[in-house]
């Protein structure tokens, strides 16, 4: 379809408008083109007016359903609570209504697995995970490097996953359905291959910890060639928001995450430092920015979902990855095994071998 033959703005309901769906919004609104907020809806349905309120076009539902299958609604986006996700997804599904899924596609894999087969059944891609370091500048060029047999053969990767703080209610579960989730999927986006089992090792607690919490938090993946992961979590490092990658391959290594191009200072007696984002949302605007538009213009060209982005069946294997790894959190040390069901033929699944 060339430009002239694409239909108008994609009228795009948002459901679930706390942190991450307001920033959606006011990204869909502000910065993504051929796109606009037609419907919001949130449990907190003042809040859902109020944003509705400061969006020209927009309007506000109360009931979740009526957002997704509303007449003047061409896609949904999906940032309520995890726990929502799978029947959410599944309403859009039914009347096969494109969905970006903010990450989780579903806590329990059974309910992921419903999602991979009804998508499945429906004939053609409409579901897409919002795994969005897939669409950072870093994780593609590292991608790609890999991909041409820069570095050799990949042979370990040390993740790194820092926030400044947690809520008080953080336990040790939220960290791998919360934090770990996004390694779990950035590894098999780079490695392109299967975690097969999960570990958890629990250092000494820090002192800035919530009690409970076993932060910081040292988990090891192993996958389906052998190849071995670490994934340092510490949520309370009272400084920012720091993602750190670094493959290791037979030939070299290459880190992504540190920041270079941002500000850094030489400081009195020989000291250098720079400065570390608050937060998730300015360390990847680029690549939430990106991964919307994208998905815009695929589902305005008709496609369902764009090519680049985590199909259902990532988001089915980060959940079996979390719920191994959540086992894990009590077996002190000892793997446990990632036991992936049988991936239905079909359009979705031969689109995501393509990416591999
Ligand atoms: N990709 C990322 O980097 C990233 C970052 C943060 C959050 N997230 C994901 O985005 C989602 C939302 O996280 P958040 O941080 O914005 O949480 P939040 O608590 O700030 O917002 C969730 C909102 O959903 C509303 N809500 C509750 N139940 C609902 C329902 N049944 N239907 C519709 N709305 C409902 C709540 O009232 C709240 O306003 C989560 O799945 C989270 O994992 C992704």
């Amino acid at each position: 379809m060339d430009a002239t033959t694409l239909p108008p703005d994609l009228r795009v309901a948002v459901v679930g408008v706390g942190v991450m769906g307001a920033d959606h919004v006011e990204r869909l609104a502000t910065r993504t083109k051929f796109a606009r907020v037609s419907v919001v809806n949130d449990f907190d349905t003042a809040k859902a007016s109020r944003l509705a309120g400061t969006v020209p076009g927009c309007r506000a539902v109360e009931d979740p359903f009526e957002a997704i299958t509303a007449d003047d609604v061409d896609a949904v986006l999906l940032a309520s609570p995890g726990r929502f996700h799978a029947e959410q997804v599944l309403a859009a599904l039914e009347i096969g209504r494109p969905v970006l899924c903010e990450k989780p596609l579903a806590l329990d894999p059974a309910d992921a697995l419903q999602v991979v087969r009804r998508e499945a059944e429906h004939g053609s891609p409409l579901v897409s995970v919002g795994f969005m370091r897939r669409f950072d500048r870093e994780h593609e060029e590292l991608r790609a490097s890999l991909a041409a047999g820069e570095l050799g053969t990949p042979l370990m990767v040390h993740c790194k996953h820092r926030n400044a703080s947690v809520p008080g209610h953080f336990d040790d579960r939220m960290m791998v359905y919360d934090s770990a989730v996004h390694e779990v999927d950035s590894v098999r986006y780079l490695l392109g291959e299967e975690i097969v089992s999960a570990s958890v090792l629990k250092p000494t607690p820090s002192e800035n910890a919530p009690a409970g919490l076993h932060d910081p938090m040292l988990v090891l993946f192993r996958t389906a060639s052998g190849r071995v992961v670490t994934d340092e979590l510490h949520l309370t490092t009272s400084a920012g928001y720091e993602v750190r990658t670094e493959v290791v391959g037979s030939r070299g290594s290459a880190t992504i995450g540190l920041e270079v191009g941002r500000l850094t200072t030489q400081l009195p007696g020989g000291r250098w430092g720079g400065s570390v984002h608050a937060d998730f949302r300015p360390r990847f605007r680029d690549a939430y920015d990106v991964q919307l538009q994208r998905w815009v213009d695929a589902v305005r060209r008709g496609e369902g979902v764009d090519p680049t982005s985590a199909t259902a069946w990532d988001g089915y294997a980060a959940a079996v990855v979390c719920e191994a790894t959540a086992r894990a959190l009590d077996t002190d040390g000892a793997p446990v095994p990632v036991e992936l069901a049988t991936r239905p033929p079909g359009p979705s699944s031969d689109h995501h071998e393509e990416q591999r």
